[in-house]
């Protein structure tokens, strides 16, 4: 297939880029010797809190304006550095009045408010873990998260307590429930804001080793429970240096970071890399409408923009006209994330925003950016780029050797880079399987070619991407046998033009329940209610068996191949179905 490349041009660039040559940095670059792009404590101690805000908080910049917050009913609030280190600072001192320990975990389930923010950074300087819970999720999806993570303490509101309080029972070490926007009504429940309102704004942060825990994220993959991802103190070195040569985050930028701080995305460069720059981050708690995120861009002004495919192909469908009813003059620079990006939504970037969007590619576990497109560089449409300096990629096949270009196979990274995970949280080998033959294997199909650009292929598991959003198939199936109709079930997922994929559920019913559309309903509702508003079948179907292994497995590739006309390939290991 030919390859449509994007030149770039002097009038790309606003600004010199922070990284004016790839080739020549990749060839040079080492961790160690930009380890002090980022402030250390004594004795090779760091906190990633204190690189966040109050480096700054303590410079020239203390009152700069580090957050923009607006919600969909029109609230806005503005945070500099200086206010969310003092934040910041309160939030550490309640956790230490309620006796936080070393690596104790503060689980924030929260919309996208400031004191999600401020409980993360403060949970950071506590020396605690901190952990975010997507809002969407519902009980099942809490019960898993917080009771593998051992969490003793959790910031939330109001109405979403009430999911937790349906699981309380099953969390006997959650102890500590901090409300943001009620009195306490429950043993163990703390008022959030009368607590900050008598701490003192004043606050010696933990100081912490390179890989001592500092934030735990849960992924749900093709077996299992969820697993806990954690990441160590160190991580905020790759964040910093990627926010800064990937994103091309300068000083003066005003910067949008779309994804939810549920999500990795939303930690990584939605507050730490980017705040550690000292750039200004805008937040937008509210539903995605196209002409609202045009209206935010104009009205912050912002410069840097990083959001996802599916984001932009809505924008894209809202069309071009609309685009230009908005001075975006200030974009200047576009980065996208989290599943293929197209050539097509390049050119729909081009064509709206005068701008190319530039893929880069990374994981939950290897907490920041690893490949990836650069402003000093072309762009080959559909392609997510090159390796990170000091980041090692390659093609492997399933014995962990090495692939010649061109070819199909793994793609894998050479351990260790800052922001690899540390650990699975009490799965260590779990975390020991993530490597082969000194690599450690994403679990991306991909091929290499022979300029070094690496393109995407897909999943070697089943794991699902809707909307952006990574869903494991086995979360799914098991919140749908807990409905009453569910005898079993298989979840893939389908391809979809606007979302990547959907999930498609094939259910097999219990004796005595007919297939409906009121009970395809019910189902769904089921899942979106207990597992989580994000992770529920958009399409059911009920079918009389499911394609199984012997030993039991459900075949999804089976179920997939059928769905889509595919040939099934392989099934000697398909018990007769
Ligand atoms: O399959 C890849 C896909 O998203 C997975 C990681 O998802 P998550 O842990 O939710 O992190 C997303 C944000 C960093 C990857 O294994 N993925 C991520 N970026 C891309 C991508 N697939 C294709 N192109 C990308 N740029």
């Amino acid at each position: 297939m030919k390859t449509e490349t994007y030149n770039k041009k002097k009038s790309d660039f606003r600004l010199t880029p922070n990284l004016e040559d790839y080739e020549k940095t990749y060839k040079t670059f080492s961790w160690d010797q930009t380890k002090n792009e980022v402030d250390w404590f004594p004795k090779n101690k760091l906190n990633i809190a204190y690189n966040a805000i109050d480096r700054h908080a303590e410079s020239d910049k203390k009152n700069k304006v580090a957050l923009y917050w607006e919600n969909e009913s029109g609230e806005k609030q503005e945070y500099t550095f200086w206010q969310l280190k003092d934040l910041s600072n309160q939030f550490a001192n309640v956790l230490d009045k309620l006796k936080i320990k070393h690596s104790e975990r503060v689980f924030i389930f929260l919309p996208r408010i400031p004191e999600l923010y401020i409980a993360f950074l403060g949970t950071l300087k506590a020396g605690g873990v901190a952990g975010t819970l997507f809002q969407a999720f519902g009980p099942t999806g809490l019960l898993d998260r917080l009771s593998i993570s051992g969490a003793r303490f959790l910031v939330t509101n109001r109405e979403l307590a009430k999911r937790v309080y349906e699981v309380k029972k099953k969390l006997p070490h959650l102890e500590k429930i901090l409300i943001v926007d009620d009195k306490p009504r429950h043993s163990g429940e703390i008022d959030f804001q009368e607590e900050m309102k008598t701490a003192d704004t004043k606050y010696k942060i933990a100081h912490m080793d390179k890989d001592d825990y500092a934030f735990e994220l849960f992924t749900s993959g093709t077996t299992g429970k969820p697993k806990g991802v954690v990441h160590g103190h160190y991580a905020i070195l790759q964040e910093h240096m990627t926010a800064k040569w990937v994103l091309d985050i300068h000083d003066s930028d005003i910067c949008w970071v779309t994804a939810d701080p549920g999500w990795v995305t939303g930690i990584a460069y939605g507050m730490l890399g980017s705040w550690s720059i000292g750039a200004s981050l805008i937040s937008y708690d509210g539903r995605f409408d196209a002409a609202k995120w045009y209206e935010l861009l104009q009205k912050y002004q912002v410069s840097v923009w990083y959001t996802a495919p599916t984001a932009i192909r809505m924008l894209a469908k809202a069309g071009i006209q609309l685009a230009k009813k908005y001075d975006l003059s200030n974009l200047r620079y576009l980065a996208s994330v989290g599943e293929p990006l197209n050539p097509e939504p390049i050119r729909f970037g081009l064509k709206a925003y005068k701008l190319p969007f530039h893929d880069n590619w990374w994981q939950t576990e290897i907490g920041g950016i690893c490949i990836a497109n650069y402003p000093c560089m072309d762009i080959k449409l559909g392609s997510m780029g090159k390796p990170f300096p000091g980041i090692i990629a390659s093609i492997v096949d399933d014995k962990g050797e090495e692939l010649p270009t061109n070819t199909e196979g793994n793609l894998a990274l050479k351990p260790k880079f800052p922001s690899l995970m540390e650990t699975i949280w009490r799965r260590p080998q779990k975390f020991k399987s993530y490597f082969k033959k000194g690599w450690y294997i994403t679990g991306d199909r991909a091929y290499k070619d022979k300029d070094g650009y690496f393109w995407f292929i897909g999943r070697a598991d089943d794991v699902i991407k809707t909307a952006g959003e990574r869903v494991g198939p086995f979360e799914v199936e098991s919140a749908l046998i807990e409905h009453p109709a569910v005898a079993d079930a298989g979840v893939i997922g389908k391809p979809d033009p606007d979302r990547g994929e959907i999930i498609k559920a094939f259910c097999v019913l219990r004796l005595g329940f007919h297939p409906s559309q009121a009970l395809i309903e019910d189902i769904s509702q089921f899942v979106k209610k207990n597992l989580a508003g994000h992770a529920y079948p958009k399409e059911i179907e009920f079918v009389d068996s499911l394609p199984k292994t012997r030993s039991g497995k459900i075949m999804r590739r089976v179920l997939k191949a059928k769905e889509l006309g595919l040939p099934i390939g392989d099934t000697s290991t398909l018990e007769e179905y």
